[in-house]
């Protein structure tokens, strides 16, 4: 991987109160970055906080609903005028939730697309106009390798996934020429909040701890997509490019008993 120096910060985690975005937080922390980590819980953020205090860096609590785009621009002004400009975001917030065929309810597609997709995209609203008056920043999207094909279960959460990993491409090249790095991050399974209630097995799981560092590894890199684990990444970027009847052939396999 092609890594480049990165001076530590002010950078801000949504999603941070559980799972990926908290073992990343500590792990920025570790490394000198003054990190504001947002989710909706106070409690865990502020433990979070305080578990920090050993660190080099620090972590600061800011609890946000990022569905709420009013809150996600007063919380962009309080981190910038506390810990200075966001030089680096993590729009990581999001959730799963299973769908099946029958008994398709509407909400499960409504909620996750306000949360995974509009969430994100209030985030970018409320960053952008900074960054692109500064000619620079960093921003990494959280979408997932369920983006990259429908996969079974995954209508709602991966309808939302396929939409964040074409918004970052469509936004990149623009971006650059700003001086602002987007970055996409398409994890595979990570034991998580989130992975908990899976209920089918899950290949290559990486534990939180792994994968905060692959991920922040990534972030210090010049590569656009960050992957982990790197074997199902690959596995899927196959599935990817198969031809419909041959996708389809692996993807029949994976639909649960009803
Ligand atoms: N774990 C995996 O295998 C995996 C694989 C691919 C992609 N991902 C992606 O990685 C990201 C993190 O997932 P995770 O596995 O770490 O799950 P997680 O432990 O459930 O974390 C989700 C985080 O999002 C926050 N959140 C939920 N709703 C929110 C809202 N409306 N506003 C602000 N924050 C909100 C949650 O905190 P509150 O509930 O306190 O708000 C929590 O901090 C997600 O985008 C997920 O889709 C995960």
């Amino acid at each position: 991987m092609t890594t480049e120096q990165t001076t530590a910060g002010c950078a801000w985690i949504t999603g941070a109160s559980s799972g990926l975005g908290h073992a990343l937080a500590r792990r920025m922390a570790a490394d000198g970055w003054r990190v504001a980590a947002s989710a909706r819980s106070a409690d865990p953020l502020a433990e979070l906080a305080k578990s920090a205090q050993d660190l080099k860096g620090e972590i600061r609590a800011i609890p946000l609903d990022v569905t709420d785009p009013a809150a996600v621009t007063a919380a962009v002004g309080t981190i910038e005028q506390a810990l200075g400009p966001i030089d680096q975001a993590v729009l990581n917030a999001g959730s799963h939730q299973p769908v099946r065929a029958a008994g398709l309810a509407a909400a499960a597609f409504r909620d996750l697309a306000e949360l995974n997709l509009m969430g994100t995209v209030h985030c970018l609203e409320a960053l952008l106009p900074g960054m692109i008056a500064r000619r620079g920043g960093r921003i990494a999207v959280v979408a997932s390798l369920a983006g990259y094909r429908g996969l079974p279960t995954s209508a709602a959460y991966g309808m939302t996934k396929a939409g964040l990993i074409n918004m970052a491409e469509a936004l990149k090249p623009e971006l650059d020429g700003y001086g602002i790095r987007l970055q996409l991050v398409n994890p595979g399974f990570v034991r998580t909040p989130l992975t908990d209630k899976n209920p089918f097995p899950m290949p290559f799981l990486m534990e939180t701890e792994d994968a905060a560092e692959a991920f922040y590894r990534g972030l210090g890199s010049k590569r656009f997509e960050i992957v982990f684990p790197r074997r199902l990444a690959y596995l899927l970027k196959i599935l990817r490019c198969l031809p419909a009847p041959l996708a389809f052939a692996v993807t029949r396999r994976l639909v649960p008993e009803p």
